[in-house]
C-alpha cells in the first residue's frame, strides 16, 4: 500500500519558519516603507517590534530578512542572548560585533581584513558559512560604546559596495533585562553623527512587552528612539483559517469544517498555539481526514506540549490556594468577580480573594479586564487548567 500523504508541514516550534507565512501586511508595509526612506532618503529610522511569547516576532524578522534581501540589502538577523547580571556592557557590545557580521551574506574576502581587525583586539570569528560558532571565551577590553560605534563603522565600510543599507535585526532584546542599561548605549551608537552620517544601518529589535515596559520605566528616551512600536497581536479568524488552508494544500491531508471551527475558537489565531494544535491533528489523520473523533487526543496531547513548554512553568508559580481560584474562574470561562469566588470557595474571604486575584495578575496567570473583573489570559491555559484537578 502507498503512502500519499504529505510529511508534517506543521512548525510546533519556537522560532521555525512557518510553510506559509500569513497576514501581518501592516507590519511588512511599514518595514518596507522604512526600507525605502533608508534607500532612497538616507534616513534610517530604527524600530521595534512587541510582542508576547510565541506570537511571530521571529518569523516576522525573518520575513524582513527575505524582502530585504530580494532587494539586494544585506541583512543579519540575530538573537540576542541571554545575559546576567554579573555581565559587563564590553560583553554585551563583543556579542553584537561577533554575531553581527557572521550573519552577512557576503563572500570571505570582503570582510577579510574587517575579521582581521577584530581578531586583533580579540574578537575571533568562524570563517562566515562555515558554521562552526566560536565561544566568545576572551574578554575584550575598551568602553563599550566607543567599541561598538568603531567596529560598525569599520563594518560599513567593508560592505558598502556590496549594499547601499545593512538591515540588522536584533531578535528577543528582552534578554538585556539584566543589564538593560545597554540599550541607552545602542541608542547613543545610532544616534551619533558618525554613524548616522558615514554609515547607512538600519536596525529593528524585537522583544516582549513586558521586559520592553521595564526598559522604559528605568531609561525613558529610548521609547522615543524605536518609533514606531508595533505590536504583534494573534491572527484574525479569516487569517487563522488561511493559515490552515495554505499549509494543508496539496498535502493529502484534511480537517473539516468543525476542527476547523474548533482551532479558531481553541488557540483564538495564537500562531504558536495553532501550530502545535494543527501538528498533533495531523498526525492522527484517519485515511487523510481529520474529524471529530481524533480532537480530544490531539488537544490532550497539544495542552502536555505547551504545558512543558510554558502553561507548567506559569502555573508553578501559583500557590494552592490560587490554584483553587484559577479552577474556579477556568469552570466559569468568563470574566469573573470576586464574589463569585467567594461563592464558590466558601472558605475564603473576600479580602483574601482580592489580594489572590491581584497576585494571580502579577504573576501573569489572569488578566484584570476592568476594574474587579477577572479573566484569564488564553484559552489554551484554561483547558490546561481544568486538566490539573
Ligand atoms: N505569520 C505567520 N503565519 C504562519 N505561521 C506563523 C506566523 N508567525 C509565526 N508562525 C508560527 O508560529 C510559531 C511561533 O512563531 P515565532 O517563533 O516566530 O514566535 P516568537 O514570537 O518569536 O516566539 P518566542 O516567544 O518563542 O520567541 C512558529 O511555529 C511559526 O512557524
Ligand atoms: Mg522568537
Amino acid at each position: 500500500m502507498r503512502n500519499s500523504i504529505y510529511p508534517n508541514p506543521f512548525t510546533p516550534k519556537s522560532g521555525m519558519e512557518p510553510r506559509v507565512f500569513i497576514g501581518r501586511e501592516k507590519e511588512i508595509g511599514i518595514f518596507e516603507r522604512k526600507l525605502d526612506e533608508a534607500l532612497k532618503l538616507k534616513r534610517y529610522d530604527h524600530f521595534l517590534i512587541l510582542g508576547e511569547w510565541g506570537i511571530g516576532k521571529t518569523s516576522l524578522l525573518r520575513e524582513f530578512k527575505k524582502i530585504a534581501q530580494a532587494n539586494k540589502v544585506l541583512t543579519s538577523y540575530l538573537p540576542i542572548r541571554e545575559f546576567q547580571e554579573s555581565d559587563k556592557f564590553i560583553s554585551a557590545t563583543q556579542h553584537l560585533i561577533s554575531q553581527i557580521p557572521r550573519n552577512l551574506p557576503v563572500k570571505y574576502e570582503i570582510l577579510k581584513n574587517f575579521m582581521e581587525y577584530l581578531r586583533g583586539i580579540g574578537i575571533s570569528l568562524p570563517i562566515i558559512g562555515g558554521g562552526v560558532q566560536l565561544p566568545e571565551k576572551i574578554e575584550v577590553e575598551g568602553d563599550p560604546q566607543v567599541l561598538l560605534l568603531d567596529i560598525l563603522e569599520r563594518l560599513w565600510h567593508a560592505v558598502k559596495k556590496e549594499t547601499d543599507v545593512v538591515v540588522i535585526l536584533l531578535d528577543d532584546a528582552q534578554n538585556y533585562h539584566p543589564i538593560s542599561g545597554y540599550l541607552t548605549i545602542i541608542k547613543n551608537v545610532l544616534s551619533d553623527d558618525v554613524i548616522v552620517k558615514n554609515t547607512g544601518f538600519l536596525f529593528v529589535l524585537a522583544s516582549t512587552p513586558e521586559a520592553w515596559g521595564q526598559f522604559l520605566k528605568k531609561h525613558h528616551p529610548i521609547g522615543r528612539y524605536f518609533i514606531p512600536t508595533l505590536r504583534l497581536n494573534r491572527l484574525c479568524h479569516s487569517e487563522t483559517l488561511d493559515v490552515l488552508d495554505k499549509i494543508l494544500d496539496a498535502t493529502g491531508v484534511t480537517f473539516n469544517d468543525s476542527i476547523k471551527s474548533k482551532i479558531w475558537q481553541y488557540t483564538e489565531g495564537h500562531p504558536f498555539e495553532l501550530q502545535i494544535l494543527c501538528s498533533f491533528l495531523y498526525d492522527n489523520q484517519l485515511g487523510g481526514k481529520v474529524t471529530d473523533d481524533t480532537w480530544e487526543v490531539s488537544l490532550d496531547m497539544a495542552i502536555t506540549q505547551i504545558g512543558n513548554i510554558l502553561f507548567d512553568h506559569l502555573y508553578d508559580d501559583a500557590s494552592p490556594s490560587e490554584k483553587e481560584i484559577l479552577k474556579v474562574i477556568s469552570e466559569e470561562y468568563k470574566p469573573v468577580e470576586s464574589k463569585t469566588i467567594t461563592e464558590k470557595i466558601k472558605k475564603f474571604k473576600n479580602e483574601a480573594v482580592n489580594k489572590y486575584l491581584h497576585r494571580l495578575v502579577s504573576k501573569k496567570l489572569l488578566i484584570l479586564e476592568q476594574r474587579g473583573v477577572f479573566a484569564l489570559p488564553d484559552r489554551m491555559f484554561r483547558e490546561y487548567v481544568l486538566r490539573k484537578f
